[in-house]
């Protein structure tokens, strides 16, 4: 028997519940790979996992996590064998399939990754779905022609999870990272990240009429959605590239495609989920190369399968800084 956070649902009320229970290897649902689980998270769409499921989750019990890194213990596939050490984020583990809050996991081989040189499984949790996903979006701004040395990149939920990584990254780039956040009192920690100018959620927050402002801004990783992004939209340099990667601030986009016209600015869709197994490689090889792992290390916190519960609720209204490692054998 081992420990999972287990999410149950009382089919009356419709009230789900989550607490650390004693689970058995036949608990675990039928795939090719067991894993020892080291390592899980806390992302967004956890909080909406081990809450009320956000339309994520289809049945219960269910055991959330959509990120682990661990050591395989048995597989059926030869790709894996006893002993190698392994990454999962997306494929909708943690969502439709049982995921990494548990001190064992069974996935498919399919949605595994060896875990990438110079890394240990703790730091890849400290990167997780969101500094993976950071880091897709800093690629798909590179493959769109971002260089360093054009102007500033604005990182939007700057001291979220994926903010801190993009703003880590690009920095070690070599960009000027502008970082939006509605928390003044992350300004010294956003900075410590390598951001050289903070920009007020407010002054970036409201609608304006006008669909076209100063060109302000070489790139964009933006986190938030909603009227933040059609303001940004049409702050773009003319040319450049706004990665799409998070509605924290809202789903709808309330702009107009005039940037798009006139400045030739580009919205770039970020998926980590269903990402191919080539690109994933890339975007592990290029966190190890290109995120300072003191930088990560700075955004770090610790926590056990008991602190999720709390975690899950902070995380939903933006309150989690920088990201948490969760030791599940803790
Ligand atoms: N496309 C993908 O594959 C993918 C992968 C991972 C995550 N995501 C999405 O990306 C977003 C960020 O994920 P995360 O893990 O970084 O979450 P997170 O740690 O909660 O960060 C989100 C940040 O957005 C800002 N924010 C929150 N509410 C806001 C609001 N109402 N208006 C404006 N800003 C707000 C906050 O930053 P400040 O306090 O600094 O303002 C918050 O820390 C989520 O929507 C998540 O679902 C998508």
């Amino acid at each position: 028997m081992f420990n999972a956070l287990v999410v149950e649902k009382d089919e009356d009320s419709g009230k789900t519940s989550a607490a650390v229970k004693q689970i058995g290897l036949d608990d675990l649902p039928e795939a090719e790979v067991t894993v020892a689980v080291e390592y899980s998270t806390v992302n967004y769409k956890d909080g909406l996992c081990i809450g009320p499921g956000g339309g994520l989750v289809r049945k219960y019990p269910h055991v959330p996590g959509i990120d682990f890194a661990g050591t395989v213990e048995e597989s059926s596939d030869a790709r894996y064998t006893p002993g190698d050490k392994v990454v999962l984020t997306g494929w909708r583990v943690g969502e439709a399939h049982w995921g990494g809050y548990s001190q064992k996991a069974r996935v498919k081989a399919d949605w595994l990754v060896p875990l990438p040189e110079g890394l240990s499984t703790r730091q890849a949790m400290a990167v997780g779905t969101a500094g993976f996903t950071a880091m897709l979006a800093v690629m798909a701004l590179e493959d769109h022609g971002l260089v360093p040395g054009h102007g500033p990149v604005l990182v939007t939920g700057a001291a979220g999870g994926v903010g801190s990584v993009a703003t880590a990254i690009l920095a070690h780039l070599g960009h000027e990272v502008a970082a939006v956040t509605g928390r003044p009192e992350t300004e010294e920690y956003l900075r410590g990240l390598g951001a050289t100018k903070i920009v007020a959620r407010e002054e970036i927050n409201e609608t304006v009429k006008r669909p076209l402002e100063a060109e302000t801004w070489t790139g964009c990783v933006d986190a938030v959605g909603g009227a933040m992004l059609a303001r940004v939209l049409g702050q773009m340099k003319y040319g450049a590239s706004v990665s799409a990667v998070g509605l924290a601030g809202g789903a709808a986009l309330p702009a107009t495609v005039v940037p798009f016209l006139l400045r030739g600015v580009n919205l770039l869709g970020i998926d980590s989920v269903m990402q191919p197994y080539a690109n994933r490689l890339r975007a592990w090889e290029r966190v190890a190369k290109d995120l300072p792992m003191d930088k990560l290390e700075a955004m770090v916190h610790s926590a056990t399968l008991g602190d999720l519960p709390g975690l899950g609720r902070d995380i939903l209204k933006g309150q989690v800084k920088g990201r948490v490692v969760v030791d599940v054998n803790a």
